[in-house]
C-alpha cells in the first residue's frame, strides 16, 4: 500500500468508496430524490447557504457555474490571484465577464490591509466592479487568504463575493454567512474526501436572486435556473448525475458528522498543519506560505535547489511508497507540498516526515 499525500484527490476511506457499490437506481425515483435532498440539506447547513447544489463534474465546473450564472458580459469582476488557481479563476472570469486583476506574490497572502485600496479603486472605477472573486486556499502554494475581512469589506462596497473554496473546506474555518460570501464551491476529491467528480456549490439569497432573474445564461448544463427548478419540483437534478458518487458523498457527510463536524475537523487540520510546518522547519526547509497565511490543508516548502526537491520526491516514492507533489509558479522547481487534507491518518504524515529526515541524512 502506498501513502498518498497530494492535495486532492485524497485517499478515500473504504466505507466511503464501498457506498458506491449498491444496486443502481434511476435518478428519476423517490429514492434518488431522498438521497439528493439529504445531500443538499446537509451541504446547506454545513456551509450556511441559502441554496446548494451538487454538480457532476470537477471543482472547476462548479467554479465556472458560479461565474457564468452570477456575472454577465459587461460586469467587472475584481480578482485577487496569488497562485496558479487564482490565475485559473481569472481565466474563467474572462470567458464570461471583464476582470480587474491585482496579482499577489507567490507565497504571500491577501488580507484586508493589502486588498482595501484595490477594492476601493475597483468600486470607484467608471466600470464599477460588481463582483469580487478570490481563492480561499491557494493550493499551489499552501496559502490561506483572509477572505472573511476581504469579503466583509467588498460587500460593504456593494459587491457580490465569489469564493473558490475547493481545497479549503471542510478543513478550514468557514461559513458563508459569517464570512460574507455569496457563492462558494468545493470539490468532492478534496477535504470532504469522497471520490473525484462532484462540485459542491453554495449560494446566498442575493446570489439566488441574481441568477434567478436572468433571461438567459451562456450554458445549458450549468444553468442554475434549471437546477433550481428541478430541485423545487422533485428534489432531482436536471440531467443524469453520477448516482454512485452521490452515495459516496452521503457517506462522506456521515463520516464528517461522526468526526465531530466542522469545529473538530478544522482543529484536526490546523493541528496537522502546525505539526508539519514545525517538523519541516526543524529540518531546515523554508516554508512557502508567508507567516499568518499558512494553509490548514496543504503545506508548501522549498529545498535549496531543484535537484534536492526532485531527489526527495522520487526517493519518497521509490523507497517509501509515499507520494507528495511539487509546487508551482516561483517554487515549481525547488518547491514541494505535503497535504494534510480529508480523512488523513497522522501516522502517514509522520511516516512521510520521518522518511524525509532519513533521506536528508542518507
Ligand atoms: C483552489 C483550487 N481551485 C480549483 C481547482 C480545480 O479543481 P478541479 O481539478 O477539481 O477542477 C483546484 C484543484 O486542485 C484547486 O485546488
Amino acid at each position: 500500500m502506498s501513502i498518498l499525500l497530494a492535495p486532492g484527490p485524497v485517499p478515500v476511506l473504504k466505507e466511503i468508496s464501498n457506498a458506491q457499490t449498491k444496486e443502481m437506481i434511476t435518478h428519476r425515483s423517490e429514492e434518488f430524490s431522498k438521497l439528493y435532498e439529504d445531500l443538499v440539506s446537509r451541504l446547506r447547513k454545513y456551509v450556511g447557504a441559502q441554496e446548494a447544489y451538487v454538480l457532476t463534474g470537477s471543482g472547476a465546473l462548479g467554479l465556472e457555474t458560479l461565474i457564468l450564472n452570477l456575472c454577465q458580459k459587461d460586469d467587472v469582476v475584481l480578482c485577487l490571484p496569488n497562485g496558479e488557481f487564482g490565475d485559473h479563476l481569472v481565466t474563467t472570469v474572462n470567458v464570461y465577464a471583464k476582470s480587474i486583476v491585482h496579482r499577489g506574490i507567490d507565497g504571500n497572502g491577501w488580507n484586508l490591509e493589502r486588498a482595501k485600496d484595490k477594492i476601493d479603486s475597483a468600486a470607484a472605477s467608471p466600470n464599477n466592479a460588481k463582483v469580487l472573486a478570490i481563492v480561499y486556499n491557494e493550493t499551489s502554494m499552501g496559502v490561506k487568504n483572509n477572505i472573511k475581512e476581504i469579503c466583509k469589506y467588498a460587500k460593504s462596497k456593494g459587491m457580490l463575493t465569489i469564493i473558490d473554496g475547493i481545497s479549503a473546506w471542510p478543513g478550514t474555518e468557514f461559513n458563508m454567512q459569517e464570512f460574507y460570501v455569496d457563492a462558494f464551491v468545493t470539490g468532492s476529491q478534496k477535504g470532504i474526501a469522497a471520490p473525484p467528480g462532484m462540485a459542491l456549490i453554495g449560494l446566498s439569497a442575493e446570489a439566488v436572486a441574481r441568477f434567478s432573474k436572468r433571461d438567459s445564461v451562456p450554458s445549458y448544463y450549468c444553468d442554475l435556473r434549471r437546477h433550481k427548478k428541478r430541485y423545487e419540483l422533485d428534489q432531482q437534478t436536471p440531467n443524469t448525475p453520477a448516482v454512485t458518487l452521490f452515495w459516496a458523498l452521503q457517506k462522506a457527510f456521515d463520516v464528517l458528522d461522526e468526526k465531530g463536524g466542522l469545529p473538530a475537523t478544522v482543529k484536526r487540520h490546523h493541528e496537522a498543519s502546525e505539526y508539519v510546518r514545525k517538523r519541516l522547519a526543524s529540518m531546515g526547509f523554508g516554508l512557502i506560505a508567508e507567516k499568518g497565511f499558512e494553509s490548514n490543508t496543504v503545506t508548501g516548502f522549498f529545498t535549496k535547489d531543484a535537484d534536492t526537491a526532485k531527489m526527495i520526491k522520487s526517493k519518497l516514492a521509490s523507497e517509501y511508497k509515499i507520494k507528495i507533489v511539487g509546487s508551482r509558479g516561483k517554487f515549481k522547481d525547488n518547491g514541494l507540498r505535503i497535504a494534510h487534507m480529508g480523512n488523513f491518518d497522522m501516522k502517514n504524515i509522520e511516516a512521510c516526515l520521518d522518511a524525509i529526515e532519513k533521506i536528508l541524512k542518507s
